[in-house]
């Protein structure tokens, strides 16, 4: 059975150490190491919009020496068209590994617990864990190394349901940060996530934490995160969803409960004005397109580290 990436906890702490570990060594030489020379195929399959994700992933597939085989997730329709099942036998003896962004983590479930080959979540409804990888990576670049993680304390505000909360509460516990999610009532974090990061946080000496006050959120952490409040797939709620989320918009004064020298995280694609000000995403504390570059050396990381098992 191939190891497959579908959540963040699907890497033990130790194993999520390897990966960043390996990212941080293709920072610093892009060319290390050419697992998939031949050149061997990775799929790359999306069936949301993307840019990042399918740059970083063809761009990374090729410098580890392979091939990048991009499907339009709308002309493939998996599920629809034909199942994902044998959509997936077919893909599956032909490439070394399948990333895929879609929507129910049901749909990736299903393709993983068919396929010959490592599958990798390139963003789901539920996780977002390549992200958070990069995420790591780039506190990593930021405070001294893999080995500075444990330890720092993480915010992040907003939608705190959605994927990026869900994987910062898993990945960040793996890690061993002190994590702390805060959104409104109606936008919190299952409970089953909750616990779970909270079980991995007793192994790792992390901790987390749920709020739903912005201030406390953010009080002294040494990374303040945000992202967008209306996710792919939420697009017909984007009019309910404005007003709630106004209280935690990252702007100075929020920024300035944080640590002096906190650094801020955001997936991108931002909205200035919404989730964060152009302020803080321009200024000085900002570190988003490192951020966006550590995608490529996160995922090649975690491809190479897949293939070896
Ligand atoms: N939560 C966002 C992340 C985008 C990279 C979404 O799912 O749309």
């Amino acid at each position: 059975m191939p190891r497959h990436f579908l959540r963040d906890d699907d890497l033990t702490p130790a194993e999520q150490k390897q990966v960043l570990e390996l990212g941080m060594a293709f920072r610093e030489d892009r060319h290390i190491r050419q697992p998939l020379s031949g050149p061997r195929a990775v799929a790359f399959i999306t069936d949301k919009p993307t840019l990042r994700t399918q740059l970083s992933f063809a761009t990374g597939i090729a410098e580890l020496g392979g091939f990048p085989m991009v499907v339009d997730g709308n002309l493939a329709q998996i599920g629809k068209r034909e199942s994902i099942a044998d959509t997936t036998r077919v893909i599956s003896r032909q490439v070394s590994a399948i990333v895929w962004r879609t929507f129910g983590d049901e749909r990736i479930a299903e393709m993983a617990s068919v396929s010959d080959v490592p599958v990798v979540n390139a963003l789901t409804d539920g996780f977002h864990p390549c992200q958070i990888l990069a995420d790591l990576l780039t506190i990593a670049q930021h405070r001294g190394g893999v080995a500075a993680l444990p330890g720092q304390t993480l915010a992040y505000l907003g939608d705190a349901a959605n994927n990026m909360a869900n994987s910062y509460l898993l990945g960040g516990a793996t890690a061993g940060l002190h994590v702390r999610v805060g959104g409104p009532q109606d936008y919190l974090p299952d409970a089953a996530i909750v616990a779970r990061a909270r079980e991995i946080a007793a192994g790792t000496g992390g901790s987390v934490v749920v709020t739903t006050d912005p201030v406390e959120t953010v009080r002294g952490a040494d990374v303040v995160a945000t992202d967008t409040w209306v996710s792919m797939g939420d697009e017909a709620q984007a009019a309910s969803r404005a007003t709630p989320f106004l209280p935690f918009q990252l702007g100075t004064d929020l920024l300035a409960h944080a640590a002096a020298d906190a650094i801020v995280l955001h997936c991108l694609p931002a909205y200035r004005g919404k989730e964060i000000t152009a302020e803080v995403i321009d200024g000085p504390q900002s570190v988003v397109f490192d951020e966006a570059e550590n995608r490529l050396h996160a995922q090649k990381a975690l491809l190479a580290w897949l293939l070896d098992r």
